[in-house]
């Protein structure tokens, strides 16, 4: 893998044995998103205490901020098992009813990617979320009829980076919805020093600091940089991460000072330099660049948009002032842009 792909390929599900290691177990270990963990927390108590299973709960946010972890953490939580599926490997009716029957009483059922799920697929999560029934046809055609099948209670946990694209009936049916937020600096340099703690390669507090700045704002970034800068200090025959060293590995990795990567300078340079600034439609930045329009929404805007670098409007996508500054280009004074600035 290249330095670049490494940093890139966010959607990466790390399963790897060190990545297992460094995911929070228990919700007091879960740093950040701190309104969502303590209404979670109330929930989870609540729910005990009347015995009954947790309401459904859907996840959102961008790639890495952690939703897979506070589905396994609301396992951990609940003393039950977790079973995980996703939305796009489950093909057959089958396949989603084998999983639902094979749950026990207060388990947590996992679909990540739940967005991607086929319709057909979602129409029998509806009574299986709202009954805990099962309604399958069984027999061929001709000679076919249908079956409910009482399934135990159970917990659906549902993650998705675009909450927008969920059916209506399937968002109506869960009961605690949370979206995740980009992380401060000082929670990334929270996690990052429990990395560091967690994988015994001490870092001290001012590479911590600059890591966290680097990070996107989002913790998986945090963990596989930090895993990078490691590797460079021990090539170095360093026993801890110093600024030096963390400056050194992410000036390598293409990483700049703002955090940003060589696909982000390359999307807004492009809506610069091709584009005169903006306004432009997102299928003319996807195919400038070379990157899938959903990768661009899902995994680039988000941060950019957080960041104040790129706005959306009525027209399209404009840079702003402090992408000119970010990437140390003078700006131009272009009608086209000036117009549309105003115009907001
Ligand atoms: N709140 C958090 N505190 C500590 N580490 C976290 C937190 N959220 C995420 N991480 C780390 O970031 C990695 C990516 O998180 P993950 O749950 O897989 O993100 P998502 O499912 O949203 O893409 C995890 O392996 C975990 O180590
Ligand atoms: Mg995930």
């Amino acid at each position: 893998m290249s330095d670049e792909s490494i940093i890139r390929n966010y959607e990466i599900e790390e399963d790897d044995v060190l990545d297992n290691t460094i995911r929070p177990e228990s919700i007091d270990e879960y740093i950040g998103q701190k309104e969502v963990k303590e209404n979670i927390r109330v929930f989870i108590k609540a729910a005990k205490m009347r015995n009954e299973p947790l309401d459904h709960v859907l996840l959102y946010g961008p790639p890495g901020l952690g939703k897979t972890t506070l589905a396994f953490i609301i396992a951990h939580e609940l003393g039950t098992n977790i079973k995980t599926a996703s939305g796009p490997s489950i093909e057959k009716s089958g396949d989603l009813a084998a999983i639902l029957s094979s749950l026990e009483p207060g388990d947590v059922l996992f679909i990540d990617e739940i967005h991607r799920m086929p319709k057909y697929i979602e129409e029998i999560l509806y009574p299986a979320m709202e009954d805990f029934s099962l309604d399958i046809i069984v027999g061929s055609e001709g000679n076919s009829r249908n079956i409910k099948i009482d399934l135990p209670p159970f917990t659906l946990v549902g993650a998705t980076t675009r909450a927008g694209d969920l059916s209506s009936p399937l968002r109506d049916r869960f009961g605690i919805i949370n979206k995740l937020e980009f992380y401060t600096i000082d929670e990334l340099t929270e996690i990052i020093k429990r990395t560091s703690r967690v994988l015994n390669m001490p870092i001290n507090d001012e590479a911590a600091v600059e890591l966290a700045k680097r990070s996107r704002g989002t913790p998986r970034i945090a963990n596989r940089l930090f895993k990078r800068v490691r590797d460079f200090a021990m090539v170095d025959g360093s026993d801890c991460v110093t600024l030096e060293i963390t400056d050194k590995a992410l000036n390598r990795l293409k990483v700049d000072k703002n955090g940003l990567d060589n696909t982000d300078r390359e999307l807004l340079l492009a809506i610069i330099n091709k584009f005169n600034g903006g306004p432009v439609g997102i299928d003319a930045i996807s195919s400038s660049i070379g990157e899938e329009v959903t990768t661009i929404e899902d995994v680039y805007e988000p941060y950019l948009l957080q960041m104040g670098l790129l706005k959306r409007t009525s027209r399209g996508r404009v840079v702003t002032e402090k992408a000119y500054d970010v990437l140390g280009i003078p700006k131009k004074i272009n009608k086209n842009t000036q117009t549309s600035l105003d115009l907001e």
